[in-house]
């Protein structure tokens, strides 16, 4: 088993006001899996993916990655498991706009003190299998959506991570260029990955195996095979 997640909350604090974001997750994700997390805005799937990538940490509960309590780890050792083990895509895309694309891929290994010549051989494989090759001198705002969006991916996978978690990430593409970003997910997923991607799409959710559903900071229910609008209790 990859991930494991035991009645995992989190609440944030408005003031004096508390928020119950997560009110209590449980589920488990095997190796190679492509899991769809969907729900209607507010529902807890951007904490969750914070608390899966250790962005954050959470409130009470327990989170395993490969069998070792990551909530346990202190912020230098967790910063590392972050390097390692997660690539991270956001639906904003993220990238540095002083950076080239090739620095931007390269970012991750150099916090992981990579020498700078293992740095570009592997940034530029990772760059050309997401079809940018053409692209590796230009800089973030050169590119379009959808390229952007293959840098990204280009850095979330640099590292060779055990996770990739994707938050909405056609959110900020069109129809046409989304499906060309979830062909890369798909293939990514066939070569091997574990993918946990985050849509409140239908038919992007549909090119994952399994789908779970979120509703007010818990989980609503589960689907292992393709969805219908009427499946979902909205
Ligand atoms: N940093 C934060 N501080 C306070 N409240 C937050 C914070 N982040 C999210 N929330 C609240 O937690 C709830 C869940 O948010 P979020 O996880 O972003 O949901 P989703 O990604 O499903 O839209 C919402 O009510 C949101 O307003
Ligand atoms: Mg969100």
């Amino acid at each position: 088993m990859l991930v494991e997640v035991k009645n995992l909350k989190r609440t944030y604090m408005m003031g004096s006001t508390p928020v119950h974001a997560l009110r209590g997750v449980t589920f488990q994700i095997e190796k190679g899996e492509f899991v769809a997390i969907m729900g209607p805005s507010g529902s807890g799937k951007s904490t969750l993916m914070h608390l899966l990538g250790c962005l954050d940490r959470p409130t009470a509960g327990q989170y395993f990655f490969e069998g070792v309590e990551v909530n346990k780890l202190d912020d230098l050792e967790l910063s590392r498991f972050r390097n390692q083990k997660v690539g991270f895509v956001f639906q904003s895309f993220n990238l540095i706009n002083q950076l080239t694309v090739l620095e931007n891929v390269e970012l991750p290994m150099v916090y992981a003190g990579i020498p700078k010549a293992e740095r570009i051989e592997r940034a530029t494989r990772v760059i050309e299998a997401v079809g940018l090759g053409r692209r590796i001198n230009h800089t973030p705002n050169e590119l379009s959506g959808g390229e952007s969006q293959r840098v990204a991916v280009a850095r979330a996978l640099v590292m060779n991570p055990g996770i990739i978690l994707a938050d909405e990430p056609t959110g900020n593409l069109d129809t046409k260029t989304g499906v060309e970003i979830m062909k890369l997910f798909k293939q990514l997923h066939e070569n091997g990955a574990t993918v946990i991607l985050v849509t409140h799409d239908i038919s992007v959710a549909n090119w994952a195996q399994r789908v779970i559903q979120m509703k007010d900071g818990v989980i609503l229910q589960e689907f292992h095979q393709k969805i219908t609008a009427d499946m979902l209790q909205l």
